[in-house]
């Protein structure tokens, strides 16, 4: 019988939330990734999920609020490691990877400022990587219309139908991913499935999750609130 491989999620939760942007509150002077909704944080959010179907998760910080972290996740228990994050997103990402279980043959790459993600997206990655796909991420179809902008200053309409909304987590190989972050091709980029993309690897796409939005502006905030209270 084949042994499952072990698992490790990162969390890049060092960034500072600044399009959030409601200085003028007490709460928003915390990271993004430490406001909480029904008195839970985002990172605690995603920490949990992850416990589930993962063998450690590590959780990529602001330097400045380690003593905070550990406040907020230290109830997890052992599997639930910190680091100081970096300048981006591809940084924090990438001393996450370097601090991972050596063991770990499968990441996943989870952004702390999508807390309502579902265990079934989890799932869904983690079954098409066990299934051989080197990098997975999930989609979601997209409801607005589209227009791609032109370099002549016009505009023209995109098939809706031909483009997808990615989301996170995002699963990897660790020997792919390790090589996407090695590789210093990541200008420009906004997530780890571009970065492997960029290695000419192909990325498979699983179904993803309304549920799993980023919060990033005060709305996504109050939608995520209304979500849980709806739940309870
Ligand atoms: N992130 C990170 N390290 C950084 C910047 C971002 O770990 N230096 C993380 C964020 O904490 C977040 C994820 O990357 O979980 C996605 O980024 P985004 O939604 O842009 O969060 P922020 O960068 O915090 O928000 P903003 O861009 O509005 O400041
Ligand atoms: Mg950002």
């Amino acid at each position: 019988m084949p042994v499952a491989s072990r698992r490790a999620a990162l969390v890049p939760a060092a960034g500072f939330g600044v399009r959030l942007g409601d200085v003028a509150s007490a709460a928003a002077r915390q990271p993004k990734a430490f406001r909480t909704l029904a008195g839970t944080s985002l990172v605690h959010r995603c920490a949990e999920v992850l416990l589930e179907l993962c063998d450690e998760v590590v959780v990529a910080v602001p330097g400045t609020y380690l003593d905070l972290a550990r406040e907020d996740l230290g109830g997890l228990g052992p599997n639930v490691r910190l680091v100081v994050g970096g300048a981006d997103r591809q940084e924090s990402v990438a001393r996450a990877l370097a601090v991972a279980d050596a063991d770990a043959e499968v990441i996943l790459v989870h952004d702390a400022a999508r807390p309502l993600v579902p265990h079934d997206v989890v799932r869904r990655v983690l079954d098409a990587l066990d299934a051989g796909a080197p990098a997975v991420v999930p989609a979601l179809h997209v409801a607005d219309s589209l227009r791609h902008l032109r370099a002549d200053g016009g505009s023209a309409p995109v098939d809706r139908s031909l483009v997808r909304a990615i989301q996170t987590p995002q699963g990897f190989r660790r020997t792919l991913l390790e090589r996407a972050h090695a590789a210093g091709l990541g200008a420009g980029v906004t997530d780890d499935a571009s970065l492997v993309e960029r290695l000419g690897v192909p990325v498979t796409l699983v179904e993803g999750d309304p549920l799993a939005f980023k919060i990033t502006r005060p709305l996504d905030l109050l939608l995520a609130e209304a979500v849980l209270a709806a739940q309870r």
